[in-house]
């Protein structure tokens, strides 16, 4: 059969970012904590030392939330019913999603959501090859700032967001409570969210996960200076920064920092920033949940529990809300 070609929609920029990445980065060193955007972790380099991160022997996110898929994606497709439009945030290489269409009953299309608009059209034409009954509708945007589906996805289907990855784990807990309630506006009323969260567990795992025995975590850590050094002609010493994850027991939660070997002076887009040796950058909190303190931040913002799905080991959940 032939599928149609998908045809990528852009967010408007006006309605999209309020402040652009070189701001957001300039804002961030000028802070007394020092931090930068984990968003920017994330350039070719960057992309790639994450997928070396995910087959870590250390990192389980990302094998434990496929297990879950593998096994339960046919009870999940069950519970999003049928003719799901399935809007996906951050969709990437969209590889579990893969599981869900297959299972879903007659899905009235899917959107994939990414930043990046050229490797979103890549992955869309290869979906609607794989699955040419499912009309495909990329959208090129940031899913945390405001945006409208696609036209001609509008009208389509029953709505669920799939969010997987426990990325909504790296949003300080006020922004991902803001953002469930985008969700639930996104989705209306009996909508649904299928969301991956990882799981609070002993901080012995989580600091091996992020502070791995290759070093391939700190790299990774550190790469975003390259990122800066070439994206907004930044001068960072990329080896005077050491990669530091800690466990917060506090607020349950990784924090990933990369801290200045020596005193020094950096230059970002002609503004200059001194660290003192031992001074830190803070790049990325990791949060762990439990299901009910999840739950709670979810009802909060209008989504009631409906179904979860966790590996034996209790270490990562796939949790199904819908709007009450
Ligand atoms: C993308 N995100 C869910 C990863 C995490 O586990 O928080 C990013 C990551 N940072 C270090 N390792 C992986």
């Amino acid at each position: 059969m032939n599928s149609p070609q998908p045809t990528m929609a852009f967010a408007p920029q006006g309605q999209q970012a309020t402040r652009g990445p070189l701001e957001e980065v300039l804002d961030g060193l000028r802070s007394p904590q020092k931090t930068l955007p984990c968003k920017l972790f994330y350039d070719e380099r960057g992309s790639q030392l994450f997928d070396e991160i995910c087959e870590l022997d250390e990192y389980y996110v990302t094998r434990t939330e496929l297990s879950i898929m593998e096994k339960h994606s046919n009870e999940m497709a069950a519970a999003l019913g049928p003719e799901t439009l399935l809007v996906e945030y951050g969709s990437g290489a969209s590889t579990k999603t893969r599981l869900l269409l297959e299972q879903l009953e007659n899905p009235a299309g899917y959107v994939p959501i990414d930043i990046s608009g050229d490797y979103l059209l890549e992955t869309s034409e290869q979906l609607s090859r794989d699955y040419p009954a499912v009309p495909v509708y990329p959208l090129a945007a940031d899913f945390t700032a405001q945006f409208d589906l696609p036209v001609a996805a509008q009208r389509r289907g029953n709505r669920a967001v799939y969010f997987p990855g426990s990325t909504i784990g790296n949003f300080e807990v006020s922004e991902a409570a803001q953002l469930l309630k985008n969700v639930a506006k996104l989705v209306g009323s009996s909508g649904k969210l299928l969301i991956g969260v990882d799981l609070e567990k002993k901080p012995e795992i989580l600091r091996n996960a992020y502070s791995d025995s290759k070093g391939i975590t700190a790299e990774f850590n550190r790469n975003i200076l390259s990122h800066i050094n070439v994206a907004y002609r930044g001068t960072f010493d990329v080896n005077s920064f050491d990669h530091q994850a800690v466990y917060n027991a506090d607020k349950a939660r990784i924090e990933m920092r990369l801290l200045s070997s020596r005193d020094q002076t950096v230059r970002v887009c002609e503004e200059i920033f001194t660290f003192a040796a031992g001074e830190s950058i803070l790049t990325e909190y990791s949060h762990k949940y439990t299901v009910e303190r999840f739950g709670a931040i979810a009802r909060d913002a209008g989504l009631s529990l409906r179904e979860v799905w966790t590996d034996p080991e209790n270490l990562f959940s796939v949790q199904l809300y819908e709007v009450a």
